[in-house]
């Protein structure tokens, strides 16, 4: 069954130029959340943006700012995301060998806490923390890049995770989001298998009206 859920427009998408317009975009669909992609060129070969362009979006939405910190060294930027307006800093657990510092870290902020898994990275590396934090980030590509094709087991994974929360009582706290390759075509299967939360970025900032696209999502599940 697919309840109501939160649409999460990644602004890597967007046209860095104007995000001013990506907010606007984002107010008139009505997306509850904004999803900022973090790269540092180490963790992923990429390199997108940091705290000043959180601190600069805060004061221009009301909207939820979900920070996906694709980098090594996570605890390094944890509080400078925090001061700047994040509502809520996820970060994988690829990229530390002590999750559950970063974890705490980020809880003595006042952030709610995200923990992010790659496809290829066994669900047993984050089991453990489940009970620790707010969301569970599932990457259905590999991270990096904006545009890329869902990967079809994701959907297997996001069911298990859903299971073992549900088997922990977890269900109504931890949220589940899915990243990468969510369309308009695939967004129900993803929702059926059990995500609260959908990140779009191409499906989203690539069309041209952005805002009629975020209502589309939502009419989905209407
Ligand atoms: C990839 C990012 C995703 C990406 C989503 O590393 O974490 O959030 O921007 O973009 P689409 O929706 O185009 O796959
Ligand atoms: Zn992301």
């Amino acid at each position: 069954m697919t309840s109501e859920f939160k649409l999460a427009p990644s602004i890597l998408s967007a046209d860095f130029s104007n995000l001013q317009s990506a907010l606007s975009q984002c107010d008139a669909g009505g997306a509850h959340w904004i999803h900022v992609d973090v790269m540092d060129n180490q963790f992923v070969p990429n390199l997108t943006i940091g705290p000043p362009v959180v601190k600069s979006l805060r004061p221009k939405t009301n909207k939820f700012i979900d920070v996906h910190m694709m980098v090594i060294e996570p605890e390094k930027l944890v509080e400078p995301f925090a001061k700047a307006g994040a509502d809520l800093i996820t970060f994988h657990i690829e990229a530390t060998d002590n999750p559950l510092s970063v974890i705490d870290l980020i809880k003595s902020t006042g952030s709610q806490v995200g923990i992010s898994i790659k496809p290829s990275t066994p669900l047993s590396e984050i089991e453990p923390f489940y009970d620790q934090v707010d969301l569970v980030l599932v990457m259905s590509v590999e991270p990096g890049f904006g545009g890329q094709g869902y990967i079809k087991v994701s959907t297997g994974r996001i069911q298990e995770i859903k299971q073992k929360l549900n088997e922990q009582c977890l269900q109504d706290r931890v949220l589940i989001e899915v990243d990468g390759g969510i369309k308009l075509h695939n967004a129900k299967e993803v929702l059926d298998a059990g995500a609260d939360v959908l990140v779009a970025g191409s499906a989203v900032f690539g069309t041209d009206d952005p805002a009629e696209t975020i209502k589309e999502f939502y009419k989905l599940t209407q």
